[in-house]
């Protein structure tokens, strides 16, 4: 399976209409907050699921963990009544990052968990000191052993304030789990505002949880006693919005998307703007032309939302290869999050790397060329700059890709991309 690529033959325009897959980095939260719902006879089943591999892997941890859990046609239907497992094994851990979530929901099911240290893309140090800090703060010990943790919280855990340094999206996350059934209010200063936090709040709202303020700066959480199933549908990925955005920037056409939050994208929409392309949003809808050639941009720096997003740098920058003029990033999350660049560069992309800073110098062509996928993000903006690029690109390392996108070469091609996996 690792040894698939993608084959790509650049210079086909985009042209045509795609309805956005759900949201991968609130359909990971929200399944592992699926555990925290034990009351008897309940199920969860969440609509909208998008069919990728980090999905797969979180599907296995809740069977690990003893619940029941299936997944068709993008939904995923989980039975949490029995948690009979309360340790997540390091196989299953060292497959994605998103499986430290499923401490603060383990937790707050059985008052102890075992997890070793959490693997996923390698973006640099993540560390998850803020993670066990308000975990300690919530009265659970934590022992650190050869490379795995042990927390325990005997008498359950009880609501604290927490205020964070930095607004952590897993972290914040992590604490709302927690708390859904601690004893008492939990208070969550400087949380993270992205849409993902507050998708997984109403959630867990419909399952009886008391949670306010997400999608805010300040969280309060009012522990209750249990929590039932519901139906839920999570809600449309931004970020892979934003890629097939790029996409089209790049390749150059005319895109429709269907069945997502313009409103989540707002900080992304006015830099294509700039480069010259036309955006138009109604509804749950987003209709975008690209008018080449693209211009470039003022200074992009990610930010935490509404900020631009991290994890749209990489597309973005991809498709800022070709536009005329010099555009620059500063990257303010991630330590190590421009390994795309090397790749670009091998297309023929003029790039410079100081630190934190990207400048990108645009050029008239990109050419094909036989290339790695470094990561998620990073392996989406190689797609982005290879349908730009004269002649045939090899992309391997795809397993990255498929982290997060549901059959991004099936989505191109209906666009009329030339691409396919082999
Ligand atoms: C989430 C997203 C990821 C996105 C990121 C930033 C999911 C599954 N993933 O990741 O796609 O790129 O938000 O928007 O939702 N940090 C610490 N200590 C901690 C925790 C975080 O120093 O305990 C640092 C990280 O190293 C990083 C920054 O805080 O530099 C942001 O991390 P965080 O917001 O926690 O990102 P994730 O939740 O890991």
């Amino acid at each position: 399976m690792h040894l698939q690529k993608l084959v790509i033959n650049g210079g086909k325009k985009l042209n045509g209409e795609i309805r956005i897959q759900g949201a991968k980095n609130a359909a990971l939260p929200i399944m592992a907050a699926a555990v925290l719902c034990g009351k008897a006879g309940e199920k969860v089943t969440l609509r909208n699921c998008p069919r990728i591999s980090d999905v797969y892997a979180a599907m296995r941890i809740l069977t690990y963990l003893g619940c029941k859990a299936s997944f068709e046609d993008g939904t995923a239907v989980i039975i949490p009544e029995n948690v009979s497992r309360p340790e997540i094994s390091d196989e299953l851990m060292r497959e994605m990052r998103s499986s430290i979530f499923f401490l603060g929901a383990i937790l707050g099911r059985t008052g102890r968990c075992r997890i070793t240290l959490p693997g996923g893309c390698d973006l640099g140090p993540r560390p998850i000191d803020m993670h066990i800090s308000a975990l300690r703060k919530m009265g659970v010990t934590i022992k650190e052993e050869y490379g795995a943790l042990d927390c325990r919280a005997e008498k359950g855990l009880t609501g604290a304030k927490i205020s964070l340094s930095f607004p952590s999206v897993g972290t914040t996350e992590n604490i709302m789990m927690a708390a859904a059934l601690a004893e008492g209010t939990t208070v969550i200063g400087n949380a993270a505002r992205e849409p993902e936090v507050a998708d997984l709040a109403e959630f867990l709202n419909r399952c009886g949880a008391k949670i306010n303020g997400a999608g805010g700066g300040k969280i309060v959480i009012n522990g209750v006693k249990e929590l039932h199933g519901c139906d839920y549908e999570i809600m449309p990925d931004r970020i892979a919005c934003a890629t097939y955005l790029a996409c089209t920037a790049s390749a150059g056409g005319e895109l429709a998307v269907t069945g997502c939050r313009p409103w989540d994208v707002e900080s992304i929409l006015p830099v294509f703007e700039q480069m010259g392309c036309s955006v138009y949003t109604l509804d749950d809808k987003i209709f975008f032309s690209a008018n080449r050639p693209l211009k470039a941009v003022n200074p992009i720096r990610t930010m935490v939302y509404p900020g631009f997003p991290t994890d749209a740098q990489a597309p973005v920058m991809a498709s800022l290869c070709k536009a005329r003029g010099t555009s620059v990033f500063v990257e303010n999350i991630f330590e190590s999050r421009y390994k795309h660049v090397a790749g670009l560069t091998r297309m023929g992309a003029d790039i410079l790397v100081e630190g934190k800073v990207a400048v990108i110098e645009g050029v008239n062509r990109l050419y094909g060329v036989k290339t790695e996928a470094p990561d998620l993000r990073g392996g989406a903006g190689l797609v982005a700059a290879a349908l730009a690029a004269d002649g045939t690109s090899e992309i391997t390392n795809i397993q990255y890709i498929d982290r997060g996108y549901e059959e991004i070469e099936k989505v191109l091609s209906s666009l009329g991309a030339d691409i396919k996996r082999v």
